[in-house]
């Protein structure tokens, strides 16, 4: 039965209700609040978890961007992250040219270099997202065993992945960092999509063709992706808090179009 949004807003006020928690945190409240299981276990249980949230009952997820460099996953991941903000959630952006000064500032971008830094990036992105916050990933991740191994290291449902879809013409006119000129000229080896392959995903969540859809256009999807995300685990999803996503729009109507942004 669908919930209206008064209660949807009284569960959010009160905590998740116990019929929306799965069946092991079910199981540890039950423990928790039976009065005749006196025992150590029981004390512990009632000191350390009662009411706690847990993974199975927090929204923290991976919103995983890839595609090639200039496809728009940078501009894409500040838009949305914007918007999540707006609505009260706290987000956290991952994003491979922000890594890769710190973190990863060790890792070149051959095959085992790549691996290593999405390895790095999806640990950090699922540390981040067991705290319950949405954390946003944008990196180019070309190869898809890599992804697949992030996907592997989250629950179930956690790892939405959106091919952040460009063609490499488009990108290459973009071309808003002047790499694809460099690379073209040779000055900068193995560039994906040049001189190193992308391999694009078989079945994300969700695709974007960013050559066109405007901004807004591409952030309203992956809300409501997010907000498929959050009902399918019966978790109060982020378009209540902010009064739906009519209002988005509005809100990042200056993001433009990607050309623009480019
Ligand atoms: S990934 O392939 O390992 O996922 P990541 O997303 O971290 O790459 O970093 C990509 C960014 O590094 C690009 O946006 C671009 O600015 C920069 N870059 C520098 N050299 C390369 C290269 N050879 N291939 C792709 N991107 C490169």
């Amino acid at each position: 039965m669908n919930k209206t949004m008064e209660q949807l807003q009284a569960s959010a006020r009160s905590g998740i209700s116990r019929r929306h928690l799965t069946p092991r945190a079910r199981a540890r409240q039950e423990r928790v609040h039976s009065p005749d299981r006196g025992d150590k276990t029981t004390r512990r249980g009632t000191i350390s978890c009662m009411g706690a949230p847990t993974i199975e009952t927090i929204p923290g997820v991976v919103v995983w961007f890839t595609g090639l460099s200039g496809a728009g996953k940078t501009t894409l991941a500040d838009a949305l992250a914007g918007h999540l903000r707006h609505c009260g959630r706290p987000v956290f952006v991952l994003d491979g040219d922000v890594l890769r000064t710190g973190l990863c500032s060790d890792l070149g971008f051959g095959a085992k270099d790549r691996e290593e830094n999405i390895r790095r990036a999806g640990e950090v992105a699922r540390l981040c997202a067991q705290t319950g916050i949405i954390v946003i990933a944008a990196f180019i991740s070309p190869f898809r065993a890599d992804r697949d191994r992030v996907r592997g290291i989250l629950p179930r449902g956690r790892f939405l992945e959106v091919f952040v879809n460009s063609p490499l013409e488009v990108c290459e006119k973009r071309d808003v960092k002047g790499l694809y000129r460099r690379a073209r000229s040779g000055s900068i080896p193995e560039f994906t999509g040049i001189s190193s392959p992308y391999e694009p995903p078989l079945s994300p969540e969700l695709e974007l063709r960013t050559d066109r859809s405007t901004v807004s256009d591409c952030v309203c999807r992956i809300a409501e992706l997010i907000d498929q995300s959050c009902e399918s685990r019966k978790i109060i999803p982020v378009s209540t808090e902010c009064g739906g996503w009519a209002q988005l729009e509005g809100d990042i109507a200056s993001a433009g179009t990607f050309r623009a942004m480019a």
